[in-house]
């Protein structure tokens, strides 16, 4: 009975896992949207991505991903936690850079 009761269990648990995921992805998007889009679609037009597209973009591994989004968070001065940081490179890494 105990065992049933766990494999009932599983399927909750990885829809679960996998919903906590696209929370990251969401809201990292939504950090980015709110604090980094403008800029970048000021200098790269359209809606900014190009920067994170453009052939001789600078980031070209997941470390300096994420040595970009802290030394960013740190130049705007946007105090934001390690796990914002985290999500904003989760997201960055999905949508764009394929790391
Ligand atoms: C005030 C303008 C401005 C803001 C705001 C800004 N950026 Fe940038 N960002 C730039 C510029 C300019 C570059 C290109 C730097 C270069 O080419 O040397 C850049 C480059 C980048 C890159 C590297 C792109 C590549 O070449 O691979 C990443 C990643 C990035 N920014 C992330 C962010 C994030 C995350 C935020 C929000 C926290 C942010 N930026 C906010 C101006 C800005």
């Amino acid at each position: 009975m105990k065992h049933l009761l766990l494999i009932g269990l599983l399927p909750a648990l990885v829809s679960l896992s996998a919903s906590a995921a696209d929370n990251a992805l969401s809201a990292g998007k939504k950090l980015v949207d709110t604090h980094c889009i403008s800029c970048h679609a000021s200098s790269y037009g359209g809606d900014g991505s190009g920067i994170y597209t453009r052939e001789y973009r600078k980031v070209r591994s997941f470390n300096g991903l994420k040595a970009q989004v802290t030394n960013c968070n740190t130049m705007l001065n946007l105090k934001w936690f390690d796990d914002e940081e985290q999500q904003v490179v989760q997201y960055l890494n999905h949508t764009y850079y394929h790391f």
